[in-house]
């Protein structure tokens, strides 16, 4: 299952607000129509809008490798001028998951590289940094850099999986929020990945999937994507989370990321926060699951990590449908923070990593990631 095509021109997702009911895919031909889908939810799930923005930016140089170029020369200060804006506006297009960031820095960087390479023979001349690439080499440069962040995206989510399946109960139940799977990822997932593989190893897992209210993501995609699987999966809504821990239903939590601070703080799917509280309430393992590439050591603590507010319509309506009387104000804050205390174990593709997390964060950085 994957929820993006690159054709080498264009950026296929699949438009994950129509799921489970329809399966439509959307083309992006730009920068600016993919980061219209990233902040429409068309694409979503932290791992993925970096994906999607990665090739956003292969996008822009394949725009700015096109010209207008007068004088048969490229016009090295409005390219890089127009990769630069492209790049703010994708990763201005959600602000929590810095997996987005991360990305679009990922291939900006390369591209800087490339451009401020000086050309064979012409050292000591007037030429400009910009000119020393060719505009068509750089968005190939671009697009394999694009394409190196999914594969490596694929593999973490492989390493994620494997690390973690063994943290689950050999028989029992495992509660798990919004969706962490290949909607979310290149790959198989991070915390899905984790039951994925718990279950391929021979585990016999009931997983309780909430709802995740407003965007339902829990409901329409995670039971979506698992069933067809073949996984045994229970749709809660999120306020059945404290009664299914009271009956002894569930004997792990298993959540992803959008961003996990030095000391352990993460942000995820708002409602994240309430479950880990249940968890350590009812003796429950509470396991985050996600790439290195969610980590932010530049970021001390879950107090500096910025929330994403969204559209309080998102809440007063659901399915376009209003819930509410038309007066009632609505909060949306798309995430919340878990503190790290909270946090049994970070499963990355670097290893399951343990309190202090300041220490396993950090020493973390120093290894290979997963290929
Ligand atoms: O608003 P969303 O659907 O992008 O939020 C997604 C989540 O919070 C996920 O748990 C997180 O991005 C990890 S996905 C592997």
């Amino acid at each position: 299952m994957r929820a993006y095509r690159w054709d080498g021109s264009s950026l296929w997702l699949l438009d994950q607000r129509r799921l489970p009911a329809e399966e439509v895919w959307v083309r992006c031909v730009s920068a600016g129509e993919v980061a219209s889908a990233i902040r429409a939810m068309i694409v979503r799930g932290a791992p993925l809008i970096g994906v999607a923005a990665a090739y956003g930016v292969a996008l822009a140089a394949k725009e700015a490798a096109g010209g207008p170029f007068p004088d048969g020369a490229p016009a090295g200060d409005r390219l890089v001028s127009s990769l630069e804006q492209a790049a703010g506006t994708l990763k201005a297009a959600r602000p929590t998951a810095v997996n987005l960031a991360w990305a679009v820095e990922r291939v900006m960087r390369r591209l800087r590289e490339a451009l401020s390479q000086e050309p064979a023979g012409s050292r000591g001349a007037a030429a400009t940094a910009a000119t020393a690439v060719a505009p068509d080499a750089l968005a190939r440069i671009a697009e394999e850099e694009a394409r190196a962040i999914a594969s490596e995206d694929e593999a973490s989510c492989w390493a994620i999986g494997e690390a973690g399946a063994p943290l689950m109960p050999e028989h029992g139940g495992v509660l798990t929020h919004c969706n962490t799977g290949a909607l979310a990822t290149a790959g198989i997932g991070t915390a899905a990945g984790i039951l994925r593989r718990a279950v391929a190893r021979g585990h016999s897992l009931r997983i309780y999937a909430t709802e995740t209210r407003p965007y339902l993501q829990g409901a329409r995609l995670t039971a979506w994507e698992l069933i067809r699987d073949g996984l045994d999966v229970t749709l809660i809504t999120d306020n059945m989370a404290g009664y299914v821990m009271q009956q002894g239903f569930v004997q792990a939590v298993v959540v992803g990321a959008d961003r996990i601070a030095a000391n352990g703080d993460t942000a995820n799917k708002v409602g994240t926060y309430a479950l880990a509280v249940l968890a350590a309430a009812h003796g429950i393992p509470f396991y985050v699951a996600a790439p290195y590439s969610t980590v932010d050591l530049s970021v001390s603590s879950g107090a500096a990590i910025p929330i994403e507010e969204r559209s309080p319509e998102e809440v007063t309506h659901l399915a376009g449908m209003p819930i509410a009387p038309p007066q009632v104000s609505a909060l949306h804050p798309a995430f919340d923070v878990t503190p790290a205390r909270l946090i049994t174990a970070i499963v990355t593709d670097r290893g399951v990593l343990r309190p202090p997390y300041e220490s396993s964060l950090a020493r973390a950085a120093a290894v290979p990631p997963a290929r």
